[in-house]
């Protein structure tokens, strides 16, 4: 048997990938692969809970799995899948529709933050995205789900529909479920919108200059930080509690993330400086970052077919794994096998 404990997480294809989605996700994963069995899925099932264009959705989901490989997950190591190429989300969703209660989905941020900004198109799917969201995890019995703050919650509801399954169905010590448990890694930065830092980096915020797409040019990556909002005091201090500081305290937490130096260590480097001095830095190490990730991805972008071979190899080994949970779920709920 395996020993490694498994890791599940995704990001869905409805926007730019962006910095904040680097710093705080995807390169701490690029850490786990070692320690842990570690799966990651492209997540195109609830990118649709929004309209989105189906060139671009097709397109950004092949962006993102090279954005992915790019950053250093190692397909020979991690499974990687595109969720609507493995049937078993959308039929383990369903079956957990049927165990979830309007109520909890009715206590969601993110559906209360979501329907307010698309009042025009408050669909099913919508509400139900974190039973779909508890579909993922639980198929592949996950032990750990590294995310972010805003998506605690549904890990929340993700343990509660997997105890209640387990609670009807199932003998003490032989559950179906594992009860999955969400964590955040520690280096894992939450990276605020350069335009108004109280927010958080959105990949689809209306203004492209309030985040960094890995994708835009780098020249314009350093523009970005360059006219970064900050304040007038110029002073470059971390007081994380003052939003008033918002903007040098995203920028210190970005260097910080970036070259793992510790933020008072910075901060100490920067006394007595000006922020255009330290912006500048911020501009060049971010860019440095992001240059081997942008030229891995323009190689892959001449691969198509290793894209696609590693779409067909991973449905069908996140298949298999999926399969197992849902035969038995199907099984204890009573249907004809
Ligand atoms: N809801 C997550 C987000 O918007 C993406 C996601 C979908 C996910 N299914 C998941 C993350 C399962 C972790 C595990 O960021």
């Amino acid at each position: 048997m395996d020993e490694k404990k498994t890791i599940f997480s995704g990001v869905q294809p409805s926007g730019n990938i962006t910095l904040g989605n680097y710093l705080g996700a995807i390169k701490n994963w690029v850490n786990l692969q070692e320690e842990y069995r570690c799966i990651y899925a492209m997540m195109d099932l609830h990118a649709i809970t929004v309209r989105q264009n189906p060139q671009e959705l097709r397109k950004r989901t092949l962006d993102l799995l090279k954005i992915y490989i790019a950053c250093g997950i190692d397909p020979e190591k991690s499974l990687l899948f595109i969720q609507s190429q493995v049937p078993h989300h959308a039929q383990l969703a369903w079956v957990l529709n049927c165990y979830t209660y309007m109520g909890e989905l009715s206590r969601m941020t993110q559906f209360k933050d979501k329907s307010s900004k698309h009042a025009d198109n408050i669909n099913a799917g919508l509400f139900t995205y974190p039973v779909l969201m508890a579909s993922d995890i639980l198929l592949y019995q996950a032990d750990l789900v590294p995310v972010g703050k805003d998506q605690m919650q549904h890990i929340e509801i993700t343990r509660d529909i997997a105890e209640r399954f387990n609670g009807v169905y199932c003998q003490e010590g032989n559950p179906v479920f594992k009860i999955p448990e969400g964590f955040m890694p520690k280096a894992g930065a939450k990276v605020m919108s350069l335009t108004e830092p109280t927010k958080k980096m959105s990949k689809s915020d209306e203004n492209p200059k309030a985040y960094i797409s890995l994708l835009d040019d780098l020249s314009v990556i350093e523009k970005k930080i360059k006219s970064a909002v900050t304040d007038s005091e110029g002073v470059i201090e971390y007081r994380p509690d003052d939003d008033a500081k918002a903007g040098i305290n995203n920028l210190l937490t970005i260097m910080s993330a970036v070259t793992g130096k510790d933020i008072d260590k910075i901060v100490a480097e920067y006394q007595g400086k000006g922020y255009g001095d330290f912006k500048k830095d911020v501009a060049e190490a971010v860019v440095e970052e992001i240059r081997p990730i942008r030229a891995r991805y323009d190689e892959l972008s001449n691969d198509k077919q290793y894209l696609v071979d590693i779409c067909e190899k991973g449905a069908i080994e996140a298949s298999k794994i999926a399969g197992r949970t849902l035969s038995k779920v199907y099984k204890k709920v009573g249907f004809v096998q």
